[in-house]
């Protein structure tokens, strides 16, 4: 339910992009390069983000299916390969909008705002009316992306790290809220204890950024390559259109006339040699244009040539693909199945937390308890091994509320009072005492105030971390409790269980053992006293 596990044990990779039609090697060197690399170490999840399309594109989605078609295309012939990776589109798994939905409870409007990409689109968009609630959310639809597939990393751009940052701080607003709790020491305030979302069970853990390594790729006007600017080529071009377009490219406002020398290090068709070019090429070029030996239209010849180098196999492919289009919807159908499996196993959880699941348990009708399942497994505590390193005062706090939280059936019905005090619905005072076994000494020792309960809770933890858990009414021990409460004047009463053939003795100082086996897991006399 709560760790990153699945049944194959590589750690989870997941990214997205815009359907903007046809890619161009803007779009190319700055992901989807990188994500052929990273499907061959990672399990991955790839998708076309049709959603966050519309944010932008609503007054006109007429283009949409036609630009996911070419999106999937191009994933496909750049060498993403569905047998390693899965391959989707956004809204054939609607997991992403239901835990949009539900981060959009607890996500403050400020956080959004704040997020920088929020105004700056507005700008630059300004012919659309981007003032909407939808494109407000537009970076928390983003985080639950990625939340509902609980990855470790996520490979973006510079430009989305901002929208990772919101996702990591709304999964911590998430765990705080609905994440299973620890009680450690609170680092700011040396006397007292918190209650933290415990490390080892996130709900929602916080995905890192993983940086795409952004290399400079001008477009043919030496701007940053864009499609709005018109200046792109597409990986789909055909070498003509390569060609004609690198001829046209800006060499940097260098070399008034070829006999002047230039610096390949500055000039957009240099980028593309460095990008693009074998080394001994790169070198060819680089000094010709110092030395003024290269003219600039043989530099780009050389420049169109290695891109179409590059960008053959990928073309090759999507000839292929075309032939075959039924085959490219096949694919994306299949991706959604696997991602919405893994995006199910999230939500399930999460569900669970937000009182959304339509299991039926937990509805209590009349009187009810813990099926004898339910309660084993809840008191099973040997997967958390790494609560009993921690020190004994706070290991009974842990114990004590996950007895609250995860195994007494009525959390409603008893609120906290003091330390270890809890008062019924009518008014009875619970006092709930823990101890583990401990070194060779079977028995449970408790050290207690000397006041009075109507009820004993003993949580007894055996060196299996099992719960042992009695529910002492207190006909069975009154009378040797006010008598040991007498002794032990402003002290505390120390007292002890023991197991004994099996059953269980508790055992106030100067009397023989009460038998208490009789109360162990009933929690049925706590509600209805
Ligand atoms: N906003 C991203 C972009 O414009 C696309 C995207 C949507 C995305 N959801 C995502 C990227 C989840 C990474 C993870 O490029």
């Amino acid at each position: 339910m709560t760790e990153q596990t699945s049944s194959n044990s590589r750690l989870r990779v997941l990214s997205g992009m815009r359907p903007t039609g046809k890619l161009h090697l803007g779009n190319y060197m700055g992901a989807l390069y990188n994500w052929v690399k990273l499907q061959h170490q990672y399990e991955c999840y790839f998708f076309i983000a049709d959603y966050h399309a519309l944010t932008t594109d609503y007054a006109d989605p007429s283009l949409l299916k036609q630009n996911i078609f070419e999106v999937a295309v191009d994933f496909l012939s750049a060498g993403l390969d569905p047998n390693l990776c899965k391959i989707f589109v956004q809204s054939h798994v609607p997991q992403h909008a239901e835990l949009h939905l539900l981060l959009s409870m607890i996500t403050p409007v400020s956080w959004l705002e704040r997020v920088p990409t929020y105004k700056d689109q507005q700008e630059q968009l300004r012919e659309k009316d981007l003032a909407t609630y939808g494109f407000l959310g537009y970076p928390l639809l983003q985080s639950a992306d990625i939340l509902v597939y609980q990855p470790h990393f996520v490979p973006v751009g510079q430009d989305q790290v901002s929208h990772v940052e919101l996702t990591r701080e709304v999964a911590r607003r998430f765990n705080y809220f609905y994440s299973p709790k620890l009680v450690v020491v609170d680092k700011n305030n040396t006397s007292g204890v918190v209650a933290e979302p415990d490390p080892a069970r996130l709900l929602l853990p916080e995905p890192e950024v993983l940086l795409t390594p952004s290399p400079k790729l001008p477009g043919t006007d030496g701007r940053k390559m864009s499609k709005s600017y018109g200046n792109s080529i597409l990986i789909s071009a055909h070498p003509s259109e390569v060609m004609q377009k690198v001829l046209g490219m800006s060499n940097g406002g260098q070399r008034p006339t070829q006999h002047d020398p230039g610096n390949p290090d500055i000039c957009p068709v240099g980028d593309m040699h460095r990008l693009f070019s074998i080394p001994t090429a790169l070198e060819h070029i680089s000094s010709g244009c110092r030395t003024a030996t290269v003219r600039c239209d043989e530099c780009k010849m050389m420049a169109a040539s290695s891109i179409t180098h590059h960008l053959l196999p990928i073309r090759n492919r999507r000839e292929a693909l075309e032939a075959k289009p039924n085959m490219v919807w096949e694919i994306l159908e299949d991706g959604a199945a696997h991602a919405a499996k893994r995006a199910e196993q999230t939500m399930q959880a999460v569900r669970a937390v937000t009182g959304l699941s339509r299991d039926r348990s937990g509805v209590r009708v009349g009187r009810q308890t813990l099926s004898k399942e339910d309660a084993s497994r809840a008191r099973d505590l040997t997967t958390f091994k790494d609560w009993w390193d921690i020190a004994p005062p706070l290991l009974v706090r842990n114990l004590r509320s996950r007895w609250r939280e995860d195994i007494l059936p009525t959390g409603k019905a008893l609120k906290p009072d003091a330390e270890g005090v809890w008062i019924t619905q009518n008014g009875q005072r619970i006092f709930v005492a823990a101890a583990t076994q401990n070194g060779n000494d079977e028995a449970w020792k408790f050290s207690v105030k000397p006041k009075s309960y109507e009820i004993l809770v003993l949580l007894c933890w055996d060196k299996s971390y099992f719960l042992h858990d009695f529910v002492v009414p207190q006909k069975l021990y009154l009378g040797q409790w006010v008598t040991a409460k007498k002794r032990a004047g402003k002290a505390n009463v120390d007292f002890s269980v023991a197991r004994e053939n099996g059953r269980y003795f508790l055992h106030l100082p100067f009397f023989p053992g009460i038998d208490i086996t009789d109360t162990e897991a009933d929690y049925q006399p706590i509600r209805t006293y």
